[in-house]
């Protein structure tokens, strides 16, 4: 077997304006959204630390410096922590600091997620890297990064995660056409299409936000031009890859995901999401779910 450089670094992301969640996101970035009590950005990070990935790097843009800050030392507060001898919110403060070594770049211009991951290309050199959309939680329960890496690991290339949607909701995303290999959770991508119409999909298996990508991306990203929305799409870069061969970056697998997925991109799956992570807190759970079921008992009547 092929004995392909392994993956230590994460690209995650972060310029995207956030209208969808105006006006909340006016001043404050999205990824900074909490999702109960820790914002959506460090659940991104944490996955990314228990997949071994310990050099993240964000692409972010104006208005992202509340990021930098909940990564970094925050002294007084934790001198202010400490003078009260408050040691459980003191480590809840220095937590996202020791996770991972951190690192930013700026996307000067909103060109899409293309030219987002393009952005990482000093940091990354010659490496494959992971890349993580903040829009996405994925359960910690499911290990999905893992085995998108020992799927590198086997193949080589770039690999996707996949999970299948109702055809109505395919064009929300980017789609694969897919060929079976021998092991179950894997597929070969034989072609991808960013937000096709339903009636154009190759397949219901929508691409959602990871990745570990070949470095020849970069090269190919560059050649890439705007495509849906006038962007340079990620998906039209790794539809290339998937046609070349392994000495040009190729191929392009596909991990069938069937775990939980958590989207907080839109109003109603973020109002989701904070209820069913409520809802798995052992410390608000048992006074949160009764209110919650007296409450739905009251809306229904
Ligand atoms: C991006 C990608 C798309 C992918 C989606 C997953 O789209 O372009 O291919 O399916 O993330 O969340 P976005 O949701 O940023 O428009």
């Amino acid at each position: 077997m092929a004995d392909f450089d392994p993956v230590t670094k994460a690209v995650v992301p972060a310029a995207g304006l956030g209208t969808r969640f105006l006006p909340a996101t006016k001043a404050t970035p999205k990824e900074m959204l909490p999702i109960v009590d820790k914002p959506a950005i460090q659940y991104v990070v944490e996955e990314a630390v228990s997949a071994g990935l310990l050099d993240v790097l964000m692409v972010t843009g104006r208005n992202k410096r509340s990021i930098e800050d909940h990564f970094d030392v925050a002294y007084e507060l934790e001198d202010a922590l400490r003078a009260k001898g408050d040691e459980e919110r003191l480590n809840q403060v220095k937590e996202p600091v020791d996770l991972a070594t951190m690192h930013y770049v700026r996307q000067g211009e909103p060109k899409g997620l293309g030219h987002a991951v393009l952005c990482a290309k000093q940091h990354v050199g010659h490496e494959p890297f992971a890349c993580l959309l903040g829009d996405d939680i994925i359960d910690p329960r499911d290990p999905l990064l893992k085995r998108m890496i020992e799927v590198r690991a086997t193949y080589g290339g770039s690999v996707v995660a996949l999970m299948e949607v109702p055809r109505e909701q395919v064009s929300l995303y980017g789609a694969a056409a897919i060929e079976a290999t021998d092991e179950d959770d894997v597929v070969r991508v034989t072609d991808l299409v960013e937000k096709p119409p339903a009636d154009e999909a190759p397949s219901n298996w929508a691409i959602i936000g990871r990745y570990v990508i070949d470095p020849a991306v970069f090269d190919v990203l560059e050649r890439t031009p705007p495509g849906r929305g006038g962007e340079i799409q990620l998906t039209d870069a790794l539809r290339t890859l998937a046609s070349m061969g392994p000495e040009e970056g190729g191929p392009v697998h596909g991990v069938l995901f069937r775990g939980r997925r958590y989207d907080t991109g839109n109003k109603l799956e973020y109002l989701q999401t904070v209820v069913q992570f409520a809802a798995n807190r052992d410390d608000l759970a048992p006074e949160f779910l009764p209110w919650l079921r007296e409450f739905l008992d009251k809306a229904g009547q």
